[in-house]
């Protein structure tokens, strides 16, 4: 564990890329409070900012720069005027699907614009005192699980043989909440494995330059704010759509898969904890609710607030999902003094409340 000078409020200036996105305008206020100069990094990426405007959500004292992570010359241009005490590093392809057809652009937004900012930051010698990473749950792929006499082991990515035969769970074993300390990752899709990358780039880039880094490991954020045009990301939102045109949900595989659905406003105060807390550790943490809820119970509740028919099981499934995910959340507690406060039914009213307030939601 390392530890700095970093007093309550830090001030100086942190710098944000993908700041405009989901987890960037719900961290912006608590960083203009933290920060004396808030400086966002955002292509306003047209698969989640639809009209390429500046986001209403982001905090008017946030200077925004709309430039792409990936070219040399952002950094180029950015840097000469911003000194970053600390890096928040959110921009990212973020489609866990879709990154199996279009490998090379998570690859290059993913990996090559972390190593872009870093090569930024190293050749204007503006080293920050720490970088923050949002990484991913994606990075363990299915994960630990144990057998009956409680041995763990890793099953590995579920094959479309199993899983056409309805086959959903590794039969005779039960999952293991992932824990960045005990977990080892493998990664089932491209994201995960750009995310996990994301993550040795930038570990061994800090420790070789002794810039202190919080990795946090998030598990599904959803929440007021999410987009709801993006159609590859938010079953949550897309959940909500389809209640609120009156349909029943359909559920993939049997309905009991395992998520730890996140409220945005917990993420965000972990991510800004990341950011000002006195002491981090180098290694990965987990961010979740510390429990979880089957994508059927989430859509049981959406159904009630929409007053929509009961949800229903396909049995169709989705190549790259992973069954389970959960995570232990002790680490970021006992690091950060962090902890989550909003349970799933609070979290599921907030952004229901949220979608019926914005204009021209289409029912999905
Ligand atoms: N939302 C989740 O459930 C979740 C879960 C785990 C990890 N994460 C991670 O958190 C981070 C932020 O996620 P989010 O939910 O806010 O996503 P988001 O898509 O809402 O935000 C990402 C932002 O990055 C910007 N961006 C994309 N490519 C860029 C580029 N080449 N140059 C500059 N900006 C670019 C986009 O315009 C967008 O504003 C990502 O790194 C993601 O991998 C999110």
């Amino acid at each position: 564990m390392t530890s700095s000078s970093i007093s309550a409020r830090p001030g100086g200036t942190v710098l944000v890329t993908g700041g405009a996105g989901f987890i960037g305008c719900a961290i912006s206020d608590a960083l203009v409070d933290e920060f004396d100069r808030v400086v966002v990094v955002d292509n306003l990426h047209r698969q989640i900012h639809a009209t390429g405007e500046r986001p209403v959500r982001l905090n008017p004292a946030a200077e925004l720069v709309v430039a792409d992570v990936t070219e040399a010359k952002t950094w180029d241009t950015v840097l000469e005027d911003v000194t970053p005490d600390v890096v928040i590093h959110l921009a990212a392809e973020t489609g866990t699907g879709q990154s199996l057809e279009e490998s090379t652009r998570h690859t290059h937004v993913n990996v090559v614009g972390t190593s872009q900012l870093l090569d930024g930051l190293n050749r204007h010698g503006k080293l920050p005192r720490r970088i923050v990473l949002s990484s991913s749950r994606a990075v363990y792929g299915e994960g630990a699980w144990q057998d009956a006499d409680g041995r763990v082991f890793y099953p590995g990515q579920r094959t479309s043989e199993t899983l056409d035969k309805a086959q959903w769970d590794f039969p005779g074993a039960s999952p293991v909440a992932m824990k960045a300390s005990e977990t080892f990752p493998a990664p089932v899709s491209v994201y995960g494995a750009t995310k996990l990358a994301q993550e040795h780039v930038l570990q061994a880039w800090a420790k070789s330059y002794g810039v202190e880094t919080a990795i946090l490991r998030l598990q599904n954020v959803y929440g007021p704010g999410q987009s709801l045009i993006n159609p590859y990301t938010g079953i949550m939102s897309l959940f909500c759509r389809m209640a609120m045109g009156g349909k029943s949900i359909p559920l993939y595989e049997d309905g009991e898969v395992r998520r730890d659905f996140i409220l945005i406003d917990d993420v965000a105060s972990a991510i800004v904890a990341g950011a000002v807390s006195p002491t981090v550790q180098g290694e990965p943490m987990d961010i979740g609710s510390g429990e979880f809820q089957t994508i059927g119970t989430a859509a049981k509740l959406i159904a009630e607030h929409y007053k929509a028919p009961e949800s229903h099981v396909t049995g169709q499934y989705r190549q790259g999902d992973v069954r389970h995910a959960w995570a232990d959340i002790t680490a970021a507690e006992k690091v950060l003094g962090w902890t989550p406060k909003y349970n799933l039914a609070q979290g599921i009213e907030q952004l229901a409340t949220w979608i019926d307030a914005q204009p021209g939601v289409n029912p999905a």
